[in-house]
């Protein structure tokens, strides 16, 4: 749709590469509830946090296009590595041509916004995906917005794989979790506050909590993420208005239905969701 067409009344798009955006579509449906959701996981194609720039934006942009099309006037990127990799890319070239009056909002931004509050040390810790360490997007924004504090970040390759495979509760866990906290630990001893700055650590919450001092705040995104996306459709009612609202939730993902609904069924904690498989190109 150009612009001056037609403005798009529909669900509010959740994107991620897998099921680590569930995490954040849960706080959107505890905080937002009156509010239609899409979620959109490209699980045929994950991880996405090894995978080189060029081919996270391509994939992102291909999921935004799909989400477009299903009507999502706002699409969330409920993903660090594409909002990492893709976000700006797509905010900047893409969506002046696919539709200037769309949105499409990542989960980098709102997580840097609380950390000034959290930290008494000034030292903070992100625990993410290699892409998301790489692109050094998280003290860009930290230093952007809170220029005293100093950001050290430790890459965990092993951990999307372990939560996607359902491993996240297994002993082999503990030596990938232990290993990585205790590089983190090692490269700034005066962190006091840690982000999981990928939505599908907060699975691996229980595992990383046996392995991190207890004076050491943990930080799961979700919440600072729907409050920000809450504050943001307050202070935009145009958009606001264009988000429907009859509670309702669809699931698509790239993968086979059946593979889906067993494991979201897990993120989710709950027994039974409907999905639908579609394709990305
Ligand atoms: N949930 C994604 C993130 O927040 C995981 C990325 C991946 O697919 O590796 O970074």
């Amino acid at each position: 749709m150009k612009n001056g067409e037609l403005l798009h009344t529909g669900p509010i798009g959740v994107f991620d590469s897998g099921y680590g955006g569930l995490t954040i579509l849960e706080k959107f449906r505890e905080q937002m509830p009156e509010y239609d959701y899409i979620y959109l996981g490209d699980n045929a194609r994950t991880p996405y946090g090894t995978r080189s720039f060029e081919v996270v934006y391509e994939f992102t942009l291909q999921a935004v296009r799909k989400l477009f099309e299903l009507d999502c006037p706002l699409v969330i990127l409920a993903c660090n590595t594409a909002s990492a990799k893709a976000l700006r890319s797509i905010q900047q070239i893409n969506l002046p041509q696919l539709d200037a009056s769309r949105r499409v909002l990542g989960v980098i931004r709102p997580t840097a916004e609380c950390i000034g509050q959290l930290t008494q040390s000034s030292h903070v810790g992100i625990l993410a995906t290699t892409g998301t360490i790489h692109s050094e997007s998280y003290p860009l924004e930290i230093r952007k917005l809170f220029p005293n504090i100093t950001v050290t970040g430790e890459a965990c390759p092993m951990w999307v794989p372990l939560v996607e495979n359902n491993e996240f509760n297994s002993p082999g866990a503990d030596y990938f979790v232990q290993k990585h906290i205790k590089n983190l630990l090692q490269k700034d001893p005066l962190i006091d506050s840690i982000i999981l700055g990928c939505t599908h650590y907060p699975l691996l919450l229980e595992k990383i909590k046996q392995f991190i001092p207890s004076h050491i705040r943990i930080i799961a995104q979700g919440d600072y993420v729907a409050q920000s996306l809450q504050d943001y459709l307050r202070r935009h009612p145009e958009m606001n208005e264009r988000c429907s609202t009859n509670g309702t939730c669809r699931f698509l993902t790239t993968e086979s239905k059946a593979k889906f609904e067993e494991s979201a069924s897990i993120f989710l904690r709950q027994d039974q969701i409907k999905v639908e498989s579609i394709s990305l190109e």
